[in-house]
């Protein structure tokens, strides 16, 4: 008996050693964690199960049958975050840079297949050189394994995929199907194909960090939705944002407990700008709303023209899309549009309500814009929202014009409860271009062209940019105090819980891709 448990004791020593303690001590000197300790940190103490922790590749070729490691270059299992159980697979670096054999790619299709049979989030920690060269087509075929099965859970469980090293070729792929990409700065990169066939293809001379750093991936190509400055930053943020999800799309997202106090928020008072063409931050409308220091903001560098993230209200886990002024007075755009489309389809599959704050003086006009396809791009966001069957309740803080008055969330495309402040704004356009077009022949036959221009921009604004009219007609339910939002949303998110709505029938719509 003791020589057998020497023997499984002696595997379990060498599947926890990886590729060797050489490659562990560069895994570290890069600044990064192995995938051990990845997992270790991540999970609650002691409550990570390993699947597969023996499992070797299957290869001769190129005299890989010398060079077995255990586990083959990734450790999957499960265990909990904060009580809540999670599935799990994390590449390990030091067996062949991570890379995808077919064995490796079972064990991950396992554990994705028993999360979406339990229905519970699935963990991704990436770090991988892309397919096992010395494989072949064996390891193509792994990687398709993998990306049916995003496609098969997407919508059904959350799936959350973390970029912690340099990932190559079919190491992207699957991330980019799952539902959040988190990256680490400096030490993670992503893409298709590195700086070297970049060059022979394009002759373009470019860095990794350039061509798919943390920074290039938030700020220009929106891949990543969130970065960190460092492997445990980054587990830490996954921890938080897991927080604010359910399990399964069979379940509603977990509650913090809550008493109603008076919940009147003064500082909303004093958030817009008397002139209207000046800009304000919306960040200071949405910490006026929520609950303290609960936002956890996604995409926060890219498409800063509108903001989207996860915050709660009342203890209560809610999704925020909302306008900012700040940024391209807030207009929405091409990206700005995907953005926020995105983020409303993760949550109206995962029964998050929608809170949508409206300040947006339109679509940005331009050849830039219409010949990027804002059309199709602005109808994303139109579409997804019209889709969603969550509570849906909207707040307009100033302007809403024209066709983003529609898009933002209005009655007319199905929310549920519709506030605007007295400062709203709700017309076909702004007063000076709206006058210098419907009194355009009363104007030029003025003596004084100016005089009449702001004669009739005072009668347009005082008859349009206001939101009365819209409240006349039942567009808005109700035109509330800033300072009372907080409250009226508590209350209104309360009522909608137990929303039903029912869908047409059929296989799926056709969202404009
Ligand atoms: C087998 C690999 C490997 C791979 C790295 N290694 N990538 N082994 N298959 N794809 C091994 C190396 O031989 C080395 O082994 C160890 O991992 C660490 O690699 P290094 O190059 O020393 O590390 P580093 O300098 O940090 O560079 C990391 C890297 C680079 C940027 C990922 O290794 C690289 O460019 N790899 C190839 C990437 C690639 O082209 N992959 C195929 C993509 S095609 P030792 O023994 O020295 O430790 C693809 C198709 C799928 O994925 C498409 C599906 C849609």
């Amino acid at each position: 008996m003791k020589d057998k448990i020497d023997k499984l004791n002696n595997k379990i020593a060498e599947a926890h050693l990886g590729g060797g303690e050489k490659r562990i001590e560069k895994q570290h000197s890069n600044k990064k964690l192995t995938a051990r300790e990845r997992v270790a940190y991540l999970m609650d103490e002691g409550s990570f199960e390993e699947i597969g922790m023996l499992v070797t590749h299957r290869t001769s070729d190129f005299g890989m049958e010398k060079e077995l490691y255990y586990g083959d270059g990734v450790i999957t299992g499960y265990g909990t975050i904060n009580g809540r159980l999670v599935y799990i697979f994390a590449q390990d670096f030091t067996v062949f840079g991570g890379s995808l054999s077919e064995t490796h790619a079972e064990k991950i299709c396992k554990v994705m297949d028993m999360a979406v049979k339990m229905g519970a989030p699935m963990i991704g920690l990436n770090d991988s050189g892309g397919a096992r060269i010395q494989e072949g087509v064996r390891s193509l075929g792994g990687y398709a394994d993998i990306f049916f099965r995003n496609v098969q859970a997407s919508g059904v469980i959350p799936q959350l995929s973390a970029i912690m090293g340099p990932c190559a070729g079919g190491a992207v792929y699957s991330p980019a199907m799952t539902d959040f990409t988190m990256m680490v700065e400096d030490t993670s990169y992503m893409f298709v194909t590195g700086p070297n066939v970049v060059k022979t293809v394009t002759n373009e001379t470019v860095t990794s960090e350039e061509l798919g750093g943390a920074s290039t991936h938030s700020t220009k190509s929106g891949v990543a939705h969130c970065t960190s400055t460092n492997d445990v930053e980054c587990l830490e943020d996954l921890k938080r944002l897991l927080s604010y999800l359910p399990q399964s799309n069979k379940e509603v997202p977990p509650s913090l407990p809550y008493e109603l106090g008076d919940e009147i928020r003064q500082e909303l008072l004093n958030v817009v700008p008397e002139n209207p063409n000046k800009p304000y931050d919306m960040h200071a409308v949405i910490s006026g709303i929520i609950d303290e220091d609960s936002f956890f903001e996604i995409h926060k560098n890219y498409a800063e023209n509108i903001i989207v993230g996860f915050g709660r209200l009342g203890g209560r886990s809610i999704g925020i899309i909302a306008n900012q002024p700040m940024v391209l007075a807030g207009c929405l755009d091409v990206n700005s549009s995907k953005k926020a489309a995105r983020f409303t389809r993760f949550c109206d599959a995962f029964n998050i309500p929608l809170l949508v704050l409206v300040d947006v003086p339109g679509f940005l006009p331009g050849t830039d814009q219409e010949w990027n396809g804002i059309i199709v791009h602005g109808a994303k966001l139109l579409y997804a929202l019209s889709e969603a069957t969550v509570p849906r309740v909207t707040v307009i803080t100033r302007k809403a014009y024209g066709g983003a008055y529609d898009v933002m969330n209005s009655k007319h495309i199905g929310a549920d409860m519709n506030f605007a402040w007295p400062t709203a704004e709700i017309a076909v356009m702004g007063a000076k271009g709206a006058s210098e077009i419907i009194f355009k022949k009363e104007i030029n036959e003025a003596v004084d062209h100016e005089a009449k221009l702001l004669e009739k921009e005072a009668e347009y604004a005082d008859l349009f940019a206001n939101p009365y009219t819209a409240a006349q007609r039942g567009f808005v339910d109700e035109v509330i105090l800033p300072q009372d939002t907080r409250k009226k949303l508590i209350k209104a998110f309360s009522m909608l819980e137990n929303k039903v709505s029912i869908t047409p029938n059929r296989k799926h719509g056709n969202i404009p891709l």
